[in-house]
């Protein structure tokens, strides 16, 4: 193994390359990396590249989201199976109807969808920025697409706007039960409760925060507690388990698994960089469009 992580070094040096990974994958993969994150932080690296060749270890519409935003740079996508079922919940019809029906509305759109949905968008959002976002677009009726529950969270947060949701969201998130939460809470009653917001809405209300995969990370990293329950997905958890010794890290009573993020390993990154597979493009027509709902939500933290 140690070797196979040699060669990737070697490849990534000989063909200036850099390693973009997100917080949900698998543990040797995360260790790797150039650049460890969230899908905020990943898109600011990915539009500052100064390699020829980004490999992104993630899913699909990170890879599409770093090509529309880094043009002029091959981007790979280890595993072109690697997809995230939420991204393709809406339809570009879908889209045009909801903004037939609110012609008053602009539109936000979580930066996990198609560069289609995108390019239909008034303004991109991440889990980190959302609650930015909306509050700060130009426009009192917001159409948010696709995920009802961040859609949810962030009408919690902004009461002054009106938001028209959409009904998708994510497998593994939507997955994790009020009732998991509240048993954990019994065996580790002083545990704080953090949760990503693509949870319902009522795991939303047993937490005492909530925050974007990278936020977990950091509110856990300064927080003088010792025990967390987390509720997201378990890639985050072992990157904080790793980089937190002295503290435990509790899943929302059993782990919980993204299997699209899960795909991609060692010899799928050697093998991507090595073949120069699998380069994702972008219909330029689309991306000049989409570009903007992106720039939008780069001006937010
Ligand atoms: P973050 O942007 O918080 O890392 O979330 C990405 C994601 O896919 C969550 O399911
Ligand atoms: Fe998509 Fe959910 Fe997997 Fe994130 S965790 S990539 S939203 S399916």
């Amino acid at each position: 193994m140690d070797n196979l992580e040699q060669k990737i070094r070697e490849l990534k040096e000989k063909k200036n390359a850099v390693l973009l990974v997100h917080n949900y994958q698998v543990g040797e993969v995360q260790v790797i990396a150039d650049y460890l994150g969230d899908s905020l932080e990943l898109s600011r690296r990915a539009a500052q590249v100064e390699q020829d060749i980004i490999v992104f270890a993630g899913v699909k519409f990170m890879a599409e989201t770093a090509k529309i935003l880094a043009p002029s740079k091959k981007v790979l996508l280890p595993r072109l199976d690697a997809g995230c079922p939420m991204a393709d919940m809406i339809t570009l019809e879908e889209l045009r109807d909801l903004k037939a029906q609110h012609p008053d509305a602009k539109v936000v759109t979580y930066v996990n969808s198609t560069a289609e949905i995108k390019a239909e968008s008034d303004a991109c959002c991440t889990s980190s920025n959302a609650v930015s976002v909306v509050r700060n677009i130009d426009a009192k009726k917001i159409i948010f697409v696709p995920d009802r529950n961040l859609g949810s969270f962030v009408q919690s947060q902004v009461p002054e706007k009106e938001i028209i949701f959409f009904e998708g969201y994510c497998y593994v998130h939507n997955r994790i039960k009020v009732e998991e939460i509240e048993e954990m809470k019994k065996m580790y009653p002083n545990a704080p409760v953090v949760a990503h917001p693509e949870v319902k809405k009522e795991v939303v209300a047993t937490a005492d925060v909530v925050l974007s995969t990278s936020g977990i990370l950091k509110y856990v990293a300064e927080s003088k507690e010792k025990q967390f329950i987390i509720a997201t997905e378990q890639g985050l958890l072992d990157r904080i388990a790793r980089e937190n010794p002295g503290k435990e890290i509790l899943p929302a009573l059993k782990p919980k698994f993204c299997s699209n993020m899960k795909k991609t390993s060692l010899r799928d990154i050697y093998d991507s960089l090595d073949q120069e597979k699998y380069e994702i493009q972008v219909d330029a027509h689309i991306a000049k469009k989409a570009v903007k709902a992106l720039d939008e939500m780069l001006k937010y933290i």
